[in-house]
Parts: structure tokens; sequence; C-alpha cells
């Protein structure tokens, strides 16, 4: 995995066509699972503009976090099938999987990466990522144990929206060292209009243009985030994103 990586970094972006993306990897919109969608109504609702956007197949990630938000794979499983069969009575054409955005904890850690049922998406090549998140402020102790945990389980390790993080906003060093370690980085479309905030749009810029984004999510949670994602997929930076190294949404 690590070394078709290398390979796919080293191409340069000017040959790349601009592709809309189809798959959107990141969002909270199986309803009342976490602080996302609180209803089917809300989540089909958000669903239907997430299509508007070009979206044909959305992977749904609710957070799992001990103590805030106790989702298991059956739980959110059986979710997903309820969301499916009112997509279809409804007849609107999406599709839609889930995986998680799981939260890097002690739990996490003794728990869950113990068991062997962990939620992720798959590449048509049979690559298993695993979206997790970390705490803000400051650099988790356990992150690169964690990765190599991750990885040495067979999954590809995928770190939900870096740039939001304060401890790599301020370390850039940081951020390649755990790039080196085979890390594929996610970041959230919104990040690149400002909506999270100024250093987390300079991140992203800084991870575009060094071609270290591997995926790109909407972390669509409410209809605010549809309107901020409406305004920066037509953005010209966003057109810049597009082209730039590798995304690799449409693949899974
Ligand atoms: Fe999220």
């Amino acid at each position: 995995m690590r070394l078709t990586f290398l390979k796919n970094r080293e191409r340069r972006p000017d040959k790349i066509a601009i592709t809309p993306l189809r798959v959107d990897v990141h969002s909270h919109l199986l309803p009342a699972l976490d602080e996302g969608a609180k209803s089917l109504e809300e989540s089909v609702a958000l669903i239907l503009e997430l299509k508007q956007l070009g979206f044909h197949k959305l992977i749904l990630t609710p957070h799992i976090m001990a103590g805030f938000y106790p989702n298991s794979p059956h739980k959110i499983q059986k979710h997903l099938l309820s969301l499916r069969e009112h997509l279809a009575e409804k007849q609107i054409e999406v599709e839609i999987e889930v995986a998680a955005e799981y939260y890097l904890d002690a739990f996490f850690m003794k728990e869950l990466l113990s068991a062997n049922e962990l939620l992720t998406f798959d590449s048509e090549e049979g690559a298993k990522y695993l979206l997790f998140e970390t705490q803000h402020l400051h650099e988790p102790k356990q992150l690169f144990e964690a990765i190599k945990r991750i990885s040495r389980k067979g999954y590809t390790p995928v770190l939900a929206h870096p740039e939001r993080y304060n401890y790599l906003q301020r370390n850039r060093l940081l951020v390649h060292q755990l790039y080196e370690t085979g890390l594929l980085f996610q970041v959230n479309i919104n990040s690149f209009s400002g909506y999270y905030g100024s250093r987390s749009r300079e991140l992203a810029e800084y991870l575009s243009v060094a071609q270290m984004i591997s995926f790109l999510g909407t972390d669509c949670h409410k209809q605010e985030h549809i309107e901020m994602l409406q305004k920066t997929m037509v953005s010209p930076m966003y057109q810049t994103v597009l082209r730039a190294g590798e995304i690799l949404n449409n693949r899974v």
C-alpha cells in the first residue's frame, strides 16, 4: 500500500483533469447516532442536498467515542438498513454505506483496536480505510502507536480533518512525520472557505499544495454545512484542490 502511495504522489498535478467528487467519505447523517442529523426527515433532506452537489455515493461515519457516542458496528448497520429502506420508499437513488469516525483515546487503543470488528470504507483495490479523529489542542501521546497498530491490523489509517487540529496547525514538521508513516489525510471541503477558521484554511491549503491530501470530506452534520459547501465547491480554490495530487474519493 505504501509503495503504491509513494508512486501516486509522484504524479504531476497539471496532467490530472478536474474530476468532480462522486463519493463523500465523511458525514454524520445517520439519524440520532451523534450530533449530526437528528431525525430521519433531516437526514433525508441533507442527503438530497448532497446529491444535488453531485455526490452519488455517501459513506456515513457516525462518531464512536466512549462516554459520548457509544455506537457499535451492529447499531450503525441497523440504522443504515432503516435509512436505506426509507430512501427506497421515497425513490431517492443514492448509494449509502457506513464506516465510522473513531475517536483516539484509551478505549480505542485498549478495546476497539483489540476487537476484530472495525468499520472501514474500502477501495476497489482492497484497501480498508479506517477513519479516526483526535483531540484538537494537543498531540495525543498514543498517536504514532495508534497508526502503527491500525496498520498492523491490515487497515490504512486516515486522519479526519488534520487541518483542524491546533497541534498540527503550529507544527508542520509533525505533519510531515505523520505523513511519512503512511497515514493518509482527509481534509474537510469547507476548510478551504475558512469555515473552521483561518488556521484551518492555511493548513488545508498547505496540504493541497504539498499534494498530501488523499480524501476530501463534507463532514456534513446540518444544513449550515450544506450552505457552506455550495459556496466552497464553486470557488476557484476548490477547483485547484481537485487538481492537486491524487484524491482517492472516487475509488472507494
Ligand atoms: Fe466528523
